[in-house]
């Protein structure tokens, strides 16, 4: 059984996409609701639409991904009226990505959400490293304590947050203490890419991205043990909230890994691009396999019960 209730929401198992990944359209939203994916998670958007940075902008290496797309999006009202007509009561959960580019952009969709009264969950990205310019909100404390405090003013609702990855245990605790803070942030994922990484093609000497001369944010294998050690730490640390795994899932292996950490569920992007919708239905089978062999019947026989030494 991998079977999943949490806020309110039953999924049949704890796999969904990453935002950014097949979310950007009706027709690749619906790929993932028609899926064995147990959820859906919108791409990141904004007020209006945007169509993102120059391409080449996304590249795969056999260790993971490199990005910069700059947050290209249909626009919220898009996004909205997927979520208007969205058949909840098949019983996948439907997440809307939120990033405005300012604080009063983020106000703004999420007033007008807050009006429209859909059953679905804000998850407002805090680490979308690909805005030339633009620093990454999540690692400037005070100014999330602000925004987060007018986040959970104008927006009554449960949310969560989506945050970049954090190196160090004093900004761990520092973020925490932060997110603690507002009862109504209900789930926090954990990671975002790790932001401006430079992937380099030794046979043209080249960087393989066009914005920001080759700078991106790295996914896949690259990611996995940051992620982990993210997850890990902020399920200590925000006791009551939930942590959504993501970064470095290729398999039953590493989704497992990312519960044993913590996660209540968790995304998959870097895999789910290279490898299409399939990749749900083999991830899924070989996470029943692994807890068939460790005789687990549930995600809560092994959830967070990661040993130290
Ligand atoms: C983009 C990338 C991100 O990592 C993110 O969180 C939001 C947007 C992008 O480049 O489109």
């Amino acid at each position: 059984d991998l079977s999943v209730s949490w806020l309110g929401l039953a999924m049949a198992n704890p796999l969904y996409n990453a935002s950014g990944v097949m979310c950007r359209s009706v027709a690749e939203l619906e790929q993932v609701r028609t899926s064995a994916a147990g959820a859906v998670i919108t791409k990141s958007c904004t007020p209006q639409p945007r169509v993102g940075n120059p391409e080449p902008r996304y590249c795969a290496t056999p260790l993971g991904s490199i990005n910069s797309m700059g947050l290209p999006n249909a626009g919220y009202h898009y996004y909205r009226d997927y979520a208007r007509s969205y058949p909840y009561a098949a019983g996948k959960p439907l997440f809307l990505s939120l990033s405005g580019m300012t604080l009063d952009e983020n106000l703004d969709m999420l007033r007008d959400l807050a009006a429209a009264e859909l059953p679905c969950l804000p998850e407002v990205n805090l680490s979308c490293p690909n805005l030339p310019g633009k620093p990454q909100l999540g690692y400037d404390f005070q100014a999330c304590r602000e925004a987060l405090t007018q986040i959970a003013r104008v927006y009554p609702g449960d949310f969560g947050v989506k945050l970049p990855p954090y190196f160090d245990p004093v900004h761990f605790a520092q973020m925490a203490e932060v997110l603690n803070t507002f009862p109504t942030l209900r789930f926090v994922t954990c990671i975002n890419s790790i932001g401006n990484g430079l992937v380099i093609d030794v046979e043209h000497e080249s960087v393989v991205i066009k914005p920001k001369d080759g700078l991106g944010g790295l996914g896949g294998s690259y990611v996995l043990p940051t992620a982990l050690a993210n997850v890990r730490e902020f399920y200590r640390l925000l006791p009551g909230k939930h942590v959504v795994g993501c970064g470095g899932i290729n398999s039953g292996r590493e989704a497992f890994m990312h519960i044993l950490a913590g996660a209540t569920v968790v995304q998959i992007g870097t895999c789910l691009y290279e490898e299409g919708e399939g990749a749900f239905a083999r991830i899924l089978d070989e996470l029943r396999q692994l807890m068939a062999q460790k005789g687990y019947q549930c995600l809560d026989d092994f959830r967070g019960k990661l040993k130290t030494l």
